[in-house]
C-alpha cells in the first residue's frame, strides 16, 4: 500500500490501521513519537486496541434497516454520528494548518471536535474555521486566573461545553518524548495561552512537554477543584479521565454533566486497564443521570458499535484523525471520519441495530 493508491479512493480509507504506516514515512521522528507513543512499555496502548478485540458480537437477523439512524445528541450538542475528535495537543506539528484544518473537517463530516488547552491555534480561531461544535478541553495551571480566562473565553467564542482532563497533574513517563527531547519547535506556540506559557522549549536529557506540565500545572487538584471549575462557567463541565465506579459517582456529585473514560490514550499510567473494559462499570455507577463517553483504540465502525452496546453515548477518536492530517490535511481527517461513519452504518445494518440511540447490551450476548 503507497499514499498513491489511498488517494486513489478519494472518498474513503480502506482501513484506518493502514494509516500509521504512511504517516510516519511523512511525519519527523519527533513528532511521530509524540503522536504514536505511550507511557511506559505502552502496554495500555496496545491493549486498549486488543480490548475491543477480544469482544464478540451476537448480532440479530431480519430487522428492517431501510430507515438508519446515526445522529445523537449530548449535552445540548447534536452530532450526525456519536464520533468527536479527541483533544489532542499541538496539531500543526503534523501540517501547517493543525487544528484549523481539523474544525473543517469535522464541520464537513458533522463530527464533534474537543479542542486542546494546547492548540496549536487560538480557540477563537478555530472556532470561526469550522461549522462544527466545538468543546473546550481545560488543563488547569497552578495560576487559577488562567483556568477562569480560559473558560470565559470558550464561552465567548461559542463553545459548547468544557472537558477538564482529570488523569494528568504529572505527564506520564513517555520514553520516546525522553529520548527525542521533545519541544514543540520555536515557529509553533500554544494558541490558547500567553507570555511563557506558549512555548514548550527544549530541556535537557528530558521531555520539554513533561517539564512544562511539571512547573505549570497544578497537581493539587480535587474533586472540590472540579466543584469550583462547575461554579466558574455556565456551559456544561465533563470530566476526562475515569475510569472507576466511585470516581464516576464523586464527579457526578462534584457538578460533572458528563464522564468520558479515558486512559489518555495509553500515555499516562501504564498498565492502566483498557478503556472498553472499565466503560460498562463507569455506566452502572452513572445509572443514566450523564451521559458517558469513552476513547482509547477505537479504529474501526465495530468499536464504536461495542463501545454503545456498552452504554456509551458516543466516542471520541484520537491518533487516526492525526494520521488523517499528516497524510492529506482537512481532507485527510474527513476521509478518515467519513470511513467511521461508514463502516459504523454498515455494522449496525449487519448488526440488527439500525439506530444507534437502540444499541443495547444483548449485541454483546449479556
Ligand atoms: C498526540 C496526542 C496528544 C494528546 N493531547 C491531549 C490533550 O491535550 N488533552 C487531553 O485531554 N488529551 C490528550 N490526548 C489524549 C486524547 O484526547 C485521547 O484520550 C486519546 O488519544 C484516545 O486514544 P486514541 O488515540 O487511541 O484514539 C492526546 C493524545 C494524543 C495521541
Amino acid at each position: 500500500m503507497t499514499e498513491n493508491s489511498l488517494k486513489t479512493n478519494s472518498a474513503v480509507y480502506c482501513s484506518l490501521n493502514e494509516l500509521e504506516g504512511l504517516a510516519q514515512e511523512k511525519l519527523n521522528r519527533m513528532t511521530f513519537d509524540y503522536y504514536a507513543g505511550g507511557a511506559g512499555d505502552e502496554l495500555t496502548l496496545r491493549d486498549n486496541i486488543d480490548a475491543f478485540n477480544r469482544i464478540k458480537l451476537f448480532p440479530r437477523m431480519l430487522v428492517d434497516s431501510s430507515k438508519l439512524n446515526m445522529e445523537v445528541e449530548i449535552l445540548g450538542t447534536r452530532l450526525a454520528s456519536p464520533l468527536m475528535i479527541a483533544p489532542m495537543a499541538f496539531q500543526r506539528l503534523a501540517h501547517e494548518h493543525g487544528e484549523i484544518a481539523m474544525a473543517r473537517a469535522a464541520g464537513r463530516a458533522g463530527c464533534g471536535m474537543v479542542v486542546s488547552t494546547l492548540a496549536t491555534s487560538s480557540m477563537e480561531e478555530i472556532a470561526e474555521a469550522g461549522s462544527t461544535p466545538l468543546w473546550f478541553q481545560l488543563y488547569v495551571y497552578k495560576d487559577r486566573q488562567i483556568t477562569v480566562d480560559l473558560l470565559e473565553r470558550a464561552a465567548a467564542a461559542g463553545f459548547k461545553a468544557i472537558v477538564v482532563t482529570v488523569d494528568s497533574p504529572v505527564l506520564g513517563r513517555r520514553f520516546r518524548d525522553m529520548r527525542n527531547l521533545f519541544h514543540l519547535p520555536s515557529h509553533l506556540k500554544c494558541g490558547n495561552l500567553t507570555g511563557a506559557l506558549q512555548s514548550i522549549p527544549e530541556k535537557e536529557g528530558d521531555s520539554g512537554l513533561a517539564a512544562y506540565i511539571a512547573s505549570m500545572y497544578d497537581v493539587s487538584l480535587t474533586w472540590e477543584s472540579l466543584r469550583w471549575i462547575t461554579k466558574q462557567t455556565k456551559l456544561p463541565v465533563l470530566v476526562k479521565g475515569v475510569l472507576r465506579a466511585d470516581d464516576t459517582k464523586l464527579a457526578i456529585e462534584n457538578g460533572a454533566a458528563g464522564i468520558i473514560v479515558s486512559n489518555h490514550g495509553g500515555r499516562q499510567l501504564d498498565t492502566t486497564v483498557a478503556t472498553i473494559d472499565a466503560l460498562s462499570d463507569v455506566v452502572n455507577a452513572a445509572n443514566g443521570k450523564v451521559p458517558v463517553i469513552v476513547d482509547g483504540g477505537i479504529r474501526r465502525g465495530t468499536d464504536i458499535l461495542k463501545a454503545l452496546a456498552f452504554g456509551a453515548k458516543a466516542v471520541l477518536v484520537g491518533r487516526p484523525m492525526l494520521w488523517g492530517l499528516a497524510l492529506e490535511g482537512e481532507d485527510g481527517v474527513y476521509k478518515v471520519m467519513e470511513t467511521l461513519k461508514d463502516e459504523l452504518r454498515n455494522a449496525l445494518i449487519l448488526s440488527g441495530y439500525p439506530d444507534v440511540t437502540s444499541v443495547d447490551r444483548s449485541l454483546l450476548g449479556s
